[in-house]
């Protein structure tokens, strides 16, 4: 089995904005509680602080922004329930998650102080749903006013002298479902309401992120920007969010742990439809926005498997596969090729639910293979992307009895002064692919590194008793050099090859 990859050093695609590799922690079974808190594991209570191995573990990968509260969550949430002295905080019904009571023990405060754990930008996704935008306008004004009202003085008061100077604002979470199920005609309308109240206060240039479609549904996309655009002088809009799941009760792909080799191929395949959302809903927004003044955002996005037995269902825990860790890295490389059209991506969500990078179970904490990826794909965050063209052969497969195919190899690359980083997906299973590498342009490599992440078992994951099962390869110097190398790509692999250019 051989393959070509031609990597245009002169053709550049554009920046890759390092916020595509954002995550995601929503009030949802033990994502804040027990995952990035200390907690009961239950989804209720805060025993103090955060954790510093989750905040240890995940700083590692450069979270680049964190969205927050939610998700759902988000519609149904009141910011003043989550300030001031923790006891005297009211407790709420999580509506969309199991019903579970919300201490609101973290909050906008908890929030901020995380978020600076990380060093990542905060993302707040605001209620439009249940909310009005008089709350929505006084949650900015707390955030990152300086001082003398009565907002930034309330917040000094908590202990918070200095604004937040929070940027990045959700307007709405999907707004089509559990955020208000609006019509994109009515969308558009509390969207430019909201947004007329949303200012720039204390100096803190704000980004206004719009809801957007549910998958790659253009029909959502056209009417909203249709209906935006009769107003379009007077409404500030710098982003756009589409949320796109890798779901596997359509995909039809087994479990979380449990899948045949077919369903491994057809939930990549699933995961693949990510590309065509990228091209499709940027060139819809082209029309409407040719400057590319608005950005667009996947501010969801993930594998999501069947319920795990045993776990409550609303909490949606699951198990995180060599298979998840190859959804995360052709995703990734997807966004990286068209880094001229995405400028924003959060995985879903980060620790313990949906696609998590982390797992914990009490005291104790796992990286999981998609976790991997991301430390994989750092050197890719803020570096110029590259065109590459990947030749190789497809994978046939069954699925529903229909014959179906899937990419042979796929991948992206990007340059950063004088190092190319070169990411590859081999999907198959059992099958290594050789490959030949031309480096087009003036430059020759130097030196090459490679790190594998791979395991011969295609459902291999981490378990709190064996945390490295599936983790990456040392970093190991190959004998090649010039224009032109070839290379053996292991089979089910994620690789990552750094390129010294001389
Ligand atoms: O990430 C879990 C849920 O998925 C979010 O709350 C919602 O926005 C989406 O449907």
């Amino acid at each position: 089995m051989s393959a070509t990859i031609e990597v245009l050093l002169t053709e550049p695609i554009a920046r890759i904005d390092p916020n595509v590799y954002g995550h995601f922690a929503e009030h949802l079974g033990t994502c804040i509680y027990g995952g990035f808190c200390p907690g009961d594991g239950s989804g209720v209570g805060l025993t103090g602080g955060l954790r510093e191995d989750v905040v240890a573990v995940l700083r590692r990968v450069a979270p680049p922004n964190l969205r927050w509260p939610g998700g759902c969550f988000a519609d149904d949430y009141h910011w003043q329930d989550g300030i001031g002295p923790a006891g005297e905080r009211p407790r709420r019904i999580n509506i969309h998650w199991g019903e579970v009571v919300e201490t609101n023990a973290f909050g906008t405060h908890e929030f901020i102080e995380l978020c600076r754990a990380l060093g990542a930008e905060p993302y707040i996704c605001g209620n439009v749903g249940s909310g009005t935008p008089r709350e929505l306008r006084d949650w900015v004004e707390y955030c990152n006013w300086p001082g003398g009202t009565g907002w930034s003085d309330l917040r000094a008061a908590h202990g918070a002298p200095a604004p937040f100077g929070v940027r990045y604002w959700g307007v709405g979470n999907e707004s089509w479902g559990c955020g208000g199920h609006f019509s994109p005609e009515e969308y558009a309308a509390e969207y430019r309401r909201f947004a007329t109240y949303l200012r720039d206060f204390g100096g803190a240039e704000l980004s206004l992120i719009a809801c957007g479609p549910n998958g790659n549904d253009l029909d959502w996309t056209r009417r909203f920007f249709t209906a935006l655009r009769e107003g379009w002088g007077r409404t500030r809009i710098h982003g756009y969010g589409a949320h796109y799941y890798t779901g596997n009760r359509d995909a039809g792909a087994g479990t979380a742990t449990d899948y045949t080799d077919d369903q491994w191929y057809q939930l990549l395949l699933k995961a693949q439809g990510m590309e065509a959302l990228v091209v499709q809903q940027r060139a819809l927004m082209d029309a409407f926005d040719p400057e590319r003044r608005i950005g667009l955002i996947v501010d969801e996005w993930g594998a999501w498997h069947p319920p795990t037995p045993g776990r409550p269902p609303r909490f949606l825990w699951q198990q995180n596969t060599l298979r998840d860790a190859l959804v995360a890295a052709l995703t990734l490389d997807g966004f990286n090729r068209h880094a001229d059209k995405v400028v924003g991506a959060n995985i879903a969500q980060t620790v313990n639910v949906l696609q998590a990078l982390i797992l914990t179970e009490g005291d104790r904490l796992l990286t999981t293979p998609t976790y991997h990826v991301y430390d994989l794909y750092r050197p890719h965050q803020g570096a110029r992307a590259v065109r590459a063209l990947f030749a190789a052969p497809e994978v046939a497969f069954t699925h529903d009895g229909a014959e179906r195919r899937l990419f042979g190899l796929a991948g992206s690359a990007s340059t950063r002064g004088d190092t190319l980083t070169l990411t590859v997906v081999n999907p198959r299973i059992g099958e290594p692919i050789e490959a030949t590498i031309h480096l087009r342009g003036d430059a020759t490599a130097r030196e090459v590194t490679e790190t594998v992440l791979t395991h011969p078992d295609i459902r291999a994951h981490n378990t709190f008793d064996a945390p490295d099962a599936v983790t990456l390869s040392a970093p190991r110097p190959l004998a090649v050099a010039g224009r032109s190398f070839t290379h053996q790509f292991a089979p089910q692999s994620v690789t990552r090859l750094e390129v010294a250019l001389g």
